[in-house]
């Protein structure tokens, strides 16, 4: 006989926990099982193991998924202020970063510990170390097989996240089990990754690993964001890389204006007034760093000479070519570092209101496993406590 629950959550990450919570509160027997060892292990290296838990500004543009329009209903129905709510009830401590992010002062352990304890239910159990073998479509719900039993249930939800670090427990399972039911699926790639270079521009660049600049970047579909790129020894980085390569397709140029904080044809045209026999090195290196105008230079990109030499025609050229520094990657580090998965279960196939498939009656899907994926800066879970409440409301 197979041991009978309400609900079956496969995964007790993010969205699983807090779909498990509020499935608990309304009275559902409740199993959650997962692969790993234990619960929550993306949120406890999360935010630098501070765990950007959301934003303080949360709408459907923070958001990448193909009908933009799907994730309203859950927003809206869990907030980032509920999420606070909690957050504040639990006496958690947090801080307020750059653009409305909302990090725990102490320990992303903190926010494991507020799940597990909103979970703290007699109707709710959870198992680690579970294989799931099988799932059977049963006139009453489903039954599941495995490793160690039979369980069944009248409503499965599946939270087993995207693909993004492997040795993090990541699988393709939620895929598999939307494939096996016929719901379509977006291809799914990296999100929130870094850039690699081809091999030129990797050998030119690799000495300035380390390097942060403030930047304005821009991918070939208009999308732009303001915040630091960083050098690395193997590409591109830092926020604004992360956040435009949920936009950017292979092939593609990026275009960064590299001060975005002042017109250099302006700036140059003063220095050239105040100090002619000035270099163009140095001048460049007094709003640059060094080592990245060196890099230039000796790629032939910008010629030194002393300002006084520079005319019109070259004072607008090295305008331009800062302001819309071009590069084209070669691809991203791929899951192994990315933060998010792109792509995943369509979102046509779900019910926006209570995450239930809408040909599959009793399976619904909470968190990354479907085609939503936020920007860098707390989205990503609020997509999976908003998502994870709403299927817990409905399950
Ligand atoms: P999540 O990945 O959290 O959970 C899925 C669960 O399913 C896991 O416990 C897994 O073990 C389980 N599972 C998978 N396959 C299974 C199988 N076959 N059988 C059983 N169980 C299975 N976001 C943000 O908003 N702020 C931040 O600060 C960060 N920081 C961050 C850092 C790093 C390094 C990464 C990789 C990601 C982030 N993110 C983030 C993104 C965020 O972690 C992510 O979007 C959420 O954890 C997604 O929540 P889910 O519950 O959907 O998946």
């Amino acid at each position: 006989m197979a041991n009978k629950y309400d609900v079956v959550i496969i995964g007790a990450g993010a969205a699983g926990l807090m779909c498990a919570a509020e499935a608990g509160k309304r009275g559902r027997s409740v199993l959650v099982v997962d692969h790993g060892k234990k619960p929550g292990r993306k949120i406890l290296i999360s935010g630098g193991g501070r765990c950007n838990f959301t934003n303080m500004d949360v709408a459907a543009n923070n958001f990448v998924c193909r009908n933009p329009h799907f994730v309203k209903s859950a927003l809206s129905q869990y907030t980032q202020w509920d999420f606070i709510g909690m957050v504040c009830q639990h006496g958690i401590d947090y801080e307020e970063r750059d653009h409305g992010q909302l990090f725990c002062l102490d320990s992303a352990k903190d926010i494991v510990q507020m799940l597990l304890s909103e979970c703290d239910m007699p109707n709710i159990a959870q198992r680690y170390q579970v294989d799931v073998h099988s799932i059977e479509k049963t006139e009453s719900g489903f039954t599941l097989g495995l490793n160690t039993d039979t369980v069944s249930c009248e409503s499965l939800v599946v939270a087993t996240g995207g693909l993004s670090m492997p040795k993090l427990g990541a699988t393709p399972f939620g895929y598999q089990i939307a494939e096996q039911f016929g719901l379509k699926m977006i291809p799914t790639t990296a999100g929130l990754v870094p850039f690699t270079l081809h091999v030129e521009d990797k050998e030119a660049l690799a000495d300035l690993s380390g390097i942060a600049v403030p930047a304005v970047v821009e991918t070939e579909d208009g999308t732009s964001f303001k915040e630091n790129l960083l050098f690395t020894h193997r590409g591109l980085s830092g926020p604004v890389i992360l956040q435009v390569s949920s936009y950017w397709k292979p092939g593609q140029k990026i275009t960064a204006d590299l001060l975005p904080h002042l017109t250099l044809a302006d700036t140059l045209n003063d220095m050239r007034e105040a100090h002619p026999n000035q270099s163009l090195k140095n001048s460049l290196s007094r709003l640059l760093p060094k080592r990245l105008i060196e890099a230039l230079i000796e790629r032939g990109d910008v010629q030194d000479k002393p300002l006084k030499q520079l005319n019109h025609k070259e004072l607008a050229l090295l305008s331009e070519y800062f302001h819309q520094w071009q590069i084209a990657p070669n691809g991203t580090e791929g899951y192994r570092t990315a933060e998010v998965t792109l792509g995943g279960v369509d979102t046509d196939e779900l019910s926006s209101k209570t995450m239930e498939a809408k040909k599959v009656k009793g399976l619904y899907f909470a968190g990354e496993v479907m085609d939503v994926s936020g920007w860098l800066g707390g989205y990503n879970f609020q997509w999976a406590w908003s998502s994870g409440y709403v299927a817990g409301q409905y399950a």
